[in-house]
């Protein structure tokens, strides 16, 4: 009996789930890699997937290409969902071509992101590539274009998520480099412009792969990659969980969980955290968890630039986004990374209607010949820039350190912090009470007889009227000297207070951030 056209579809269907065959699929496990398919179905919710254009074929025929086509081309394209909410995903095939980008496979990349920006929902592209299809030269060139111009539209829009599984070399990086978040597997994956060949012959290095553009290189060097994941089942969960913090797209709200934690919670371990001398250090990570629902704390950009946090919460179930500097770490500097990791942060967050909470330690900017020549000027203005132009509700904790420019920086009320309390030992100044002292007091301290003491009165003296949180209270630049205990609570209040905000910018084209 001849076969049915459902049996004929079924069969398609089969062949198009295999990509470029068994044995490639064998090679793949064996990397330690997953396949496309096996990838989205870790992703999203169980039988949720609707592939699209799983027929798609090349339509070349150079270098014997025309012997060669698989249903799909070498990506897995659709939509789905993750916690019930609508995604569109890619997911590339390394198994068909290397995963390599054809003129097709961009087409369908591209489709799938067009529904997305129609329906508002986040793209997460799973990237797996050989980079552009050899065969195919200029035309594939021009498909990478195309999805790049993507990319820049949907900027702001939609969240856009990459997940960067096995190479990506050459243009290819372009793509994660452009959207919001860059997670990378461990030892599978790799992201550069030119690899570890080309570097030998150009600039003699000898240099591995997974050393050049491996996660953690980028995850703790470069900061080209937000998170860095031991295995590709940890990196899809933690797509997961990224998503549960972010809205659809940028005319929606986060999603609110309901809160199991009292928001009217008050820590008494807050009070006694901060070290009775000004310059030991102490956790910001435990001050965030100690004030979040639950003491969850979804960390971004966590190797790099450790000297900042940031990353998402939620306060009485509703998502944050946490910005804070870290006293452990340089003592909380402001520097070139912490200004470039701050500023994205804030930026993501005021795009997509997240709300900013910041706690701020801060000794002030990294000096040295290295900061300035790296031009630590136009990267500072990066973080001052990202909080000026921001119009979600936003709100400060100073719990300790808020000195000279990064006190203007860190979201001061100057520069539209809608509340902005202080915990009552904030030293809130242009500089530290000793740097102050000897440039003040420089000839009083040089003409005593004891320098060592009159130094030390000054500094006193300096810090008594200055070192700490009234002046600013008496002036309005900070709205409450709140208890450290009672953080929680009056961070939630803000925020319900807040909820209802309008803020608007002057109407431009755009501006013009210091990049
Ligand atoms: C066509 C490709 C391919 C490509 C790999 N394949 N890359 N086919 N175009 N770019 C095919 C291989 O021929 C092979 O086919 C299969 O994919 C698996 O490749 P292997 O080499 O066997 O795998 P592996 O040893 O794991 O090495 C993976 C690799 C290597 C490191 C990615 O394949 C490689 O170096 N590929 C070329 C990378 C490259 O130079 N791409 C162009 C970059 S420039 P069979 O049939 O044997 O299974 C670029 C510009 C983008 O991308 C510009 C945007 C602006």
């Amino acid at each position: 009996m001849a076969r049915t056209t459902i049996e004929y579809l079924r069969e398609l269907r089969q062949r198009a789930g295999l990509g470029g065959g068994e044995q490639r699929i064998e090679d793949q496990h064996r990397k330690g890699k997953l396949t496309a398919r096996e990838r989205l179905t870790l992703l999203l919710d169980e039988g949720s997937f609707e592939e699209l254009d799983m027929f798609v074929e090349h339509r070349s025929s150079d270098f014997g290409l025309d012997k060669q086509r698989y249903p799909g081309d070498g990506v897995v394209t659709g939509t789905g969902t993750i916690d019930g909410r609508t995604v569109c995903v890619f997911s590339q095939d390394f198994t068909v071509f290397g995963g390599s980008l054809s003129e097709a496979h961009a087409e369908k990349i591209i489709k799938v992101m067009d529904l997305a920006m129609k329906i508002g929902c986040p793209v997460i592209g799973l990237n797996d590539s050989g980079g552009a299809r050899i065969q195919e030269g200029v035309v594939s060139l021009g498909g990478y274009a195309d999805i790049f111009l993507k990319n820049t539209l949907a900027s702001g829009v939609v969240p856009q998520i990459s997940a960067v599984m096995g190479p990506c070399a050459g243009g290819a990086v372009y793509s994660p480099a452009i959207t919001d978040f860059v997670f990378m597997v461990k030892n599978t994956s790799y992201m550069f412009v030119t690899g570890p060949n080309v570097v030998k012959t150009v600039t003699h290095e000898t240099v591995t792969s997974e050393e050049l553009g491996g996660a953690m290189t980028h995850a703790s060097r470069s900061g080209v990659a937000h998170f860095a994941c031991d295995s590709e089942a940890a990196c899809l969960g933690a797509i997961r969980a990224l998503l549960s913090f972010i809205p659809q797209n940028n005319a929606d709200d986060p999603p609110v969980r309901k809160s199991t934690d009292d928001p009217g919670r008050r820590d008494p371990g807050l009070d006694t955290i901060i070290p009775d001398n000004p310059n030991k250090p102490y956790d910001m990570g435990d001050v965030i968890r100690r004030v979040v629902d639950n003491g969850e704390f979804f960390e971004v950009h966590e190797e790099y630039a450790r000297n900042i946090l940031v990353g998402f919460a939620r306060l009485d179930g509703k998502p944050v986004g946490i910005v804070a500097n870290q006293p452990s770490v340089l003592a909380g500097v402001l520097d070139i990374g912490a200004s470039k990791k701050g500023a994205r942060f804030v930026r993501f967050c005021d795009a997509f209607n997240i709300p900013l909470v910041v706690f701020e330690d801060v000794p002030g900017f990294l000096p040295g010949t290295d900061q300035e020549w790296r031009g630590i000027i136009t990267n500072g203005a990066k973080l001052l820039y990202a909080f000026c132009e921001a119009t979600v509700p936003r709100v400060t904790v100073i719990t300790r350190k808020a000195y000279g420019g990064a006190y203007d920086v860190m979201n001061s009320k100057h520069i539209r912090g809608d509340m902005n309390f202080a915990w009552p030992a904030a030293e809130i100044a242009v500089m530290g009470p000793k740097g102050a002292a000897e440039i003040i007091f420089r000839k009083e301290i040089e003409a005593a007889p004891d320098r060592e003491k009159a130094l030390a009165e000054k500094e006193r003296e300096y810090r008594e009227k200055f070192a700490n949180p009234y002046l600013a209270a008496s002036r309005g630049y900070i709205d409450a000297v709140i208890e450290p205990s009672e953080t929680r609570p009056r961070l939630i209040r803000a925020l319900q207070v807040l909820a209802t905000k309008v803020d608007t910018n002057p109407r431009k084209k755009h501006g013009n951030i210091p990049l």
